[in-house]
């Protein structure tokens, strides 16, 4: 160990079913705080979290980061110690810096947030609170009104609100007469579009109420919105700073998991093909929708753009967005002027403001 080295302790993995993406997003990240411009300023101690909860630092995080799933960890798990604590202890008192590199429950929700806040160590990205209200959506959008951020009219309900019948068909009445179909009902606390419907009849919101229901209790119902679909990422914490606008451009019905994560179903457009004028309103907003939900170091604001209206209407905000070299985030800082190597320096940097 170089005492002069800056200790950045990326965790990635994780039991959200984003584990495979967190995965290639760790590699990203750690090749580029290990890249030219910084191994003289930052030494990595990766910690994989497997699919079971169970954390692995050392040599066996290295491999999974070259090589990808193990299928030989159950052979090298020990069963006096259930998560790895004892590993952890020992390789974990010498970060510095926490680098969390997880998507969805567990990773984005305030969760690990709360522990790296226990060890007293500085971390990159938003503390308990904004990643907690990031994730889900309910709470998103209620913050997100309160200061008058643009969003598609939507309903926030509870799985007790359409159990039993007769509220399940009240329910559905009032799908109709206040969205109309086609409508997206949601999870409020997942990402990758998973648990996510495009409801274009009550038989079908029926069916995507039970789904959604099945993966969380908070559910949200939101009217369909034609538009292109932009993302603005956002760097920073005293001064935060929104890159350049990008376009998510895709042939089908919606931005579902398949299209999101089969080679050749979306593409990126950057910068968007958008008016001058909307891509600075996207920007305002993005740093707007930060501040209100006390978002910090990174996040990933996405929006709707409806061309012929004029409209702009913010999706949904993500605290740790992917970053896999094809990603979004880090593609829009390329962009703008901002390289791998440097921004994942700048992450580092402002974890400790
Ligand atoms: N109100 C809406 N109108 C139109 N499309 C939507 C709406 N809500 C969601 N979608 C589609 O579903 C995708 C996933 O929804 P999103 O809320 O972003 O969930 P996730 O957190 O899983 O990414 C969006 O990228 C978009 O294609
Ligand atoms: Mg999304």
């Amino acid at each position: 160990m170089n005492k002069s080295l800056t200790k950045v302790g990326v965790v990635f993995g994780g039991v959200s079913s984003e584990h495979n993406v967190s995965i290639k997003s760790a590699k990203t990240i750690v090749s580029a705080l290990r890249g030219i411009s910084n191994k003289n300023k930052f030494e990595v101690i990766n910690t994989y979290i497997d699919k079971k909860g169970r954390w692995w630092t050392g040599a066996i995080a290295e491999e999974v980061l070259n090589k990808g799933l193990l299928k030989e960890l159950e052979e090298r798990f020990q069963a006096d110690d259930p998560i790895g604590l004892k590993i952890l202890n020992k390789d974990l008192a010498l970060v510095d810096i926490w680098f969390p590199v997880l998507h969805g429950p567990n990773g984005e929700d305030g969760s690990i947030q709360g522990l790296f806040q226990l060890t007293g160590k500085p971390f990159v990205g938003s503390g308990i609170l904004g990643s907690a209200i990031g994730m889900d959506k309910i709470a998103m959008k209620t913050i997100f009104t309160s200061v008058g951020l643009p969003q598609a009219p939507y309903l926030a309900i509870t799985d007790n609100d359409f159990l039993d019948k007769e509220k399940h068909v009240e329910l559905i009445t009032q799908i109709e007469s206040s969205l109309g179909y086609p409508c997206f009902i949601k999870p409020a606390n997942l990402g990758s579009s998973l648990g996510i419907t495009k409801a274009y009849s009550s038989q079908e919101a029926s069916l995507g109420l039970k789904l959604a229901a099945t993966f969380d209790k908070r559910i949200v119902i939101e009217k369909s919105i034609k538009g292109k679909e932009l993302e603005c990422a956002v760097l920073g914490k005293k001064n935060l700073k929104a890159s350049t606008v990008g376009e998510v451009s895709f042939g089908s019905d919606w931005y579902d998991y398949e299209t999101k994560y089969s080679t050749g179903l979306s593409k990126a457009l950057i910068p968007a093909p958008i008016p001058e004028k909307i891509v600075t309103k996207v920007q305002e907003l993005s740093l707007l929708a930060c501040k209100a939900i006390s978002a910090e170091g990174l996040a990933r604001v996405d929006f709707f753009f409806n061309e012929k209206e004029n409209q702009l209407w913010v999706n949904e905000i993500n605290t740790l967005p992917g970053f896999t070299k094809q990603s979004m985030y880090p593609m829009l800082w390329k962009e703008s002027g901002i390289n791998l190597d440097e921004l994942v320096a700048i992450l580092v940097e402002t974890a400790k403001e």
